[in-house]
């Protein structure tokens, strides 16, 4: 079953001169229940465009999108906002938790927002961050934590209410290498033993080597797509290939490691 359908969706922005921006240009996608696909291309070829579309936070300018069986163009905005709510979970770069919240807390914001019993919550609440090795530090601030620990934190916070789909926006973009692989690993984890399925958008070959496959855009359209394979070294050295063959930033690759 896809959980999500994205057919022939194109987003235009204005500009106050007239002139039209076509970020994304009539894209069709779909994504399994379970996979892990990754968004790569150079700066400037709609991954955050076609990470927020699909994600609700931005809309279409055309195309229908389904996700979990639900025709979003069709919602309304009261009905999208407790979808999403729902059924999705974000993580972005710079981690986005509240600092005046423990980190328990934040882990447990979409169920409290939700009307979750407190006993429930802490029941899950313990599960999911044992589960990423951060159980040690939930009465912490966020201030008082390392950025690899945020992260999973903002993971556990996208994943506690098991939503069909997980958004991730270069999740890696401000972790050095150990914590970027630490919270790969997590990713990689939860999409094998829970089936959760992750939309991912990134600059890294590293970070993108743990994803299931990989749809490189460019000028708004898709140009190509790798599947992992067996093999994540074999996989590494093709998307460095793809990237290479894509051009574009440079800087794309002095976060190379492996
Ligand atoms: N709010 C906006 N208004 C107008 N144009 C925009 C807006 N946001 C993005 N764009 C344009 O749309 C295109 C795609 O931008 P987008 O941010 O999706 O690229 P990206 O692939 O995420 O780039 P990066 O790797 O630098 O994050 C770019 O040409 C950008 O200038
Ligand atoms: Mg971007």
């Amino acid at each position: 079953m896809s959980v999500l359908e994205a057919t022939n969706i194109s987003k235009v922005y204005g500009s106050k001169r007239g002139i039209e921006q076509k970020a994304i240009d009539h894209i069709s996608l779909s994504i399994e229940k379970g996979e892990f696909v990754g968004v790569m291309g150079p700066s400037g070829s709609g991954k955050t465009t076609l990470l927020n579309v699909l994600s609700t936070i931005d809309r279409l300018s055309a195309g229908s999108l389904m996700i979990n069986g639900t025709e979003i163009t069709k919602l309304s905005k009261d009905k999208l906002a407790k979808f999403r709510r729902r059924e999705m979970g974000f993580i972005f770069q710079d981690f986005n938790l509240l600092d005046t919240l423990t980190i328990g807390e934040n882990i447990m914001l979409p169920l409290t927002l939700d009307g979750w019993k407190v006993n429930e919550m802490e029941a899950k609440l313990a599960q999911v961050s044992k589960q990423l090795g951060i159980d040690t530090i939930l009465p912490n601030r966020s201030f008082e934590v390392s950025g690899g620990q945020m992260q999973r934190a903002a993971i556990a916070r996208a994943i506690i209410h098991e939503p069909a789909i997980i958004f991730a926006d270069e999740p890696t973009g401000n972790l050095d290498s150990k914590s970027s692989k630490q919270v790969m690993e997590a990713l990689a984890t939860l999409n094998n033993q829970k089936e959760a399925t992750t939309l991912m958008v990134t600059h890294d070959p590293f970070a993108a080597s743990f994803c299931e496959r990989i749809l490189f855009i460019k000028d708004g359209k898709i140009f190509n797509q790798l599947d992992k394979g067996d093999n994540r070294q074999t996989f590494f050295q093709d998307i460095l290939n793809v990237q290479s063959m894509l051009g574009g930033d440079t800087d794309d690759f002095q976060t190379v490691r492996v």
